[in-house]
């Protein structure tokens, strides 16, 4: 098995993507929209995680002026635990530092501990609650943000980071 290599989300992408998605989330984002961001939003940026041409997670974001807001991180259940979604998000903070935002912020489910953590090791702090935010059982949404680190290096990892690869939640997702 080769290392997984991060790259931008292509059209191509959008059916293994929707089916991790509906794996992951109970409010899954629909295939077309997913393809509607690839598409027509100028804000949005997404990608991939790929090992031996599957797509095994994905993450996606909206870049506005100096701000962030992560829209949905998801690793395919057998990858879990082993560093990837870590990879995923570091990315995702050094593209968004690249476009020039200054902070990140996301929603997550009170109970989504396991990606909270994930987001506490990486600087995020929640900030409030979005009261009923799920609307499949009303659950609230914590709201976390980061700042971003103005030098790349604070935020790389090399000894997860492959040397190939793109460099390269909220919105209604679940990220
Ligand atoms: C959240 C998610 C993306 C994390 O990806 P992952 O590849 O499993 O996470 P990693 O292996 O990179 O772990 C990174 C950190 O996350 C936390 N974490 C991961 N698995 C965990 C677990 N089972 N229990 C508690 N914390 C966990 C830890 O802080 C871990 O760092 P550590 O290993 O140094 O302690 C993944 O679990 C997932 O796809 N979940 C379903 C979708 C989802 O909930 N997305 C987030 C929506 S807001």
């Amino acid at each position: 098995m080769s290392e997984p290599v991060i790259r931008a989300m292509a059209p191509e992408d959008v059916p293994a993507v929707a089916r991790i998605e509906k794996e992951s989330f109970t409010l899954p984002w629909s295939a077309e929209a997913f393809r509607t961001e690839l598409a027509h939003n100028r804000f949005a940026r997404y990608s991939v995680l790929e090992q031996d041409g599957q797509i095994i997670g994905y993450c996606g974001m909206w870049v506005i002026a100096d701000e962030a807001h992560v829209t949905n991180i998801a690793v395919r259940e057998p990858f879990r635990g082993r560093g990837l979604g870590e990879r995923l998000m570091r990315r995702l903070m050094e593209e968004a530092r690249s476009l020039g935002a200054r902070r990140m912020t996301l929603e997550v489910r009170v109970s989504n501990t396991r990606a909270q953590r994930l987001y506490r090791k990486l600087g995020f702090v929640s900030c409030g609650v979005r009261p009923g935010y799920y609307t499949d059982n009303m659950e609230d949404a914590l709201i976390m943000w980061a700042d971003l680190p103005p030098e790349p290096a604070a935020l790389s990892d090399p000894s997860r980071e492959p040397a190939s690869g793109h460099d390269g939640t909220g919105a209604s997702g679940e990220g």
